[in-house]
Parts: structure tokens; sequence; C-alpha cells
């Protein structure tokens, strides 16, 4: 497999037959494009000669992994050309040390991305994401980059939301792609896609699970092998509260997953949450929301785990 990583080097799309030929093409051949305008004039120019083509958008940081992959192949899907973005974002990051030490297997990613069928890598530097004329916003976000994980991060998701925001105008995509292993995240990048003039549409994938049942994540690899197989519990903990609500309170059946998680070795709950799928307010009864999620994040071996499940 080859990639093309100069920022020229552009195909001309003359009409949709010839954009589907480069898109077979290009599943073996992507190319990666370091430069915010370069992508930004190569997009158009696609729009401006296929104006039914449709853009699909993976925002990434990197250290990529089936999870990823999910999100590439539903962009490929539901798209004519897929985008994807590895950029380690430093202002969704509190601490320094967090963002030196974050992984970044560049080859590797590569090799995921092409094999997944993506079209065209976007690898910016800081200065292209963040030019000296770009001033970071403070988006009104109700409030949800303040609950659950923002309590204890405070300025992530308004970071989370800055990067996007460049990417938007950059990529201009029509849809954009999370996970819904990051539960919080995609609530809030929902909001932020209400706030813009001309956002992409946002999708959120299901999060795709190790075959016991820990979600993937970039993470994981700080478990060891026997802890990842171990982890599972936290998702047989809301699977199994999830099956309780149906002839249990919620309250209760939230205190069981907790009692569970807890009798675990090694395991420490930072929260394990009943929500509002919505407004992320924590619920106490079924009949609070019209649609209910489950949010936590465990301690294990040193890691903070997430997950979530949708009760309703
Ligand atoms: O979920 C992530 O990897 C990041 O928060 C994102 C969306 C790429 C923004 O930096």
């Amino acid at each position: 497999m080859f990639y093309n990583c100069k920022d020229t080097a552009v195909p001309n799309y003359n009409n949709h037959a010839v954009l589907l030929f480069f898109k077979y093409f290009y599943r073996i051949y992507m190319h990666i494009i370091k430069t915010a305008n370069v992508l930004s004039d190569y997009l158009t120019s696609i729009r401006r000669d296929n104006p039914k083509v449709t853009i699909g958008f993976v925002p990434t940081m990197g250290a990529l992994h089936e999870g990823h992959a999910s999100l590439v192949t539903e962009s490929t899907s539901k798209s004519d050309i897929t985008v994807c973005s590895i950029f380690v974002n430093p202002t969704q990051f509190g601490e320094a040390a967090d963002l030196d030490n974050y992984p970044k297997p560049i080859e590797k990613d590569i090799e995921l991305l092409m094999d997944n069928g993506c079209d065209i890598l976007f690898l910016p530097d800081y200065n292209q994401v963040y030019p000296t004329s770009y001033v970071q916003q403070k988006f009104n976000l109700n409030d949800l980059d303040l609950k659950i994980e923002g309590a204890s991060r405070p300025g992530h998701f308004q970071g989370v939301c800055n990067v996007l925001f460049r990417f938007f105008h950059i990529v201009k995509p029509d849809f954009a792609f999370f996970g819904q292993k990051d539960y919080q995240q995609s609530i809030v990048v929902k909001r932020l896609a209400e706030l813009m003039d001309s956002a992409p549409e946002i999708v959120v994938v299901p999060i795709k699970r190790e075959p016991h049942g820990l979600a993937m994540s970039s993470r994981n690899v700080r478990l060891s092998e026997k802890g990842k197989m171990n982890a599972a519990f936290i998702y047989k903990a809301i699977t199994q509260l999830k099956e309780d609500t149906e002839d249990m309170a919620l309250t209760d059946a939230v205190q069981k997953a907790k009692q569970f998680i807890s009798a675990q070795k090694g395991a420490r709950i930072d929260y394990l949450l009943a929500v509002d799928a919505s407004t992320l307010n924590e619920v106490s009864h079924l009949e609070e929301a019209d649609s209910i999620a489950v949010v936590t994040v465990v301690e294990y071996e040193g890691v903070r785990l997430l997950d979530n499940i949708i009760l309703k």
C-alpha cells in the first residue's frame, strides 16, 4: 500500500463516475494533507466539480484502534469521500504531562486508516489548526461542558469544541462521526453543531467492544493482558443494571452496580450516574426523562476506563 504525503498532486474529479473510481483507487493510495488551506481548496474543487458529493469527517487524536475503524467504516458507507484527522489537541488537555505522554504511533495509524477506506488524512501541526489570528472561543454549551467529566476537567470540552469548530470550517463535512464511548462528548458536539451556521450532521456510532466486553479505547494499551480481560466487569455491571431496572427502582439498580464494581479487586469508581440522555442531569426515576443513559468511569490498574449504556 502507498500513501502520498505531499500537499499537492490533487486529482481533478470532474464527474461522479470518476469520483467513484478515485474513491476505489484511494483505498490503496491515501492522500495525506498537512496544510489547512490545501485541504480546504482541494475539497472546494471536488465539491465544485461534483455538486452532489458527500464528505464524511472522522476527527481523531491518533493511537487508533478498532473503535476508530468502525467510525471510518460508517463514514465510508454514508459518504462519497472520507476525511480523517489526526491531531493531539493541546487545548483539551489539563496537564502538560498527559499531552506529552499521549501515544503517537503514526505509521500504524496510517495503515489502519488505509485498511478501512479513508480517502484523505489531514495531519496538521499546531499552527495549521490554531494560526496566530485564531482566538480561542467560549461556546455557550448550556453547561453540558461543566457536568460529569467536565466537573473534574475544567476547559476540556471547550477545548474539544474549539478544535472541532476549526476542523468543521476547514473540511465543511456533510457528516461528522463520533464514538458513543465518549458519551458526554457526543452530546456536547451536538450542541456545538446547533451553534454553528453550517454544521455537519453529527453521527454517533455504537461502542466497539473487546470480545469479553471492555469498551475499546486508546487507553486500554496501558492495561495488562489480564487487566483487559478482568475489566469486562464494567460492562457486566452496566448491562446487569439495565436488566435490573425492569423490576427494580433505578436508584437501587445503580447502587447494586456500584457495589458490584467496588467489590472487584483494584477497582475504584470515579462516578456511575443515571442521567437524562440529552441534558446530562442526574435522574432518580426512569420516568424523569424520555431517554436515560448510565455513564461511568472506573479506575483500574491506574487507567480511567469510560463506559456507558442507554437505558431507554
Ligand atoms: O475524541 C477525540 O479523540 C477528541 O476529543 C477529538 C474529537 C478528536 C477532538 O480532539
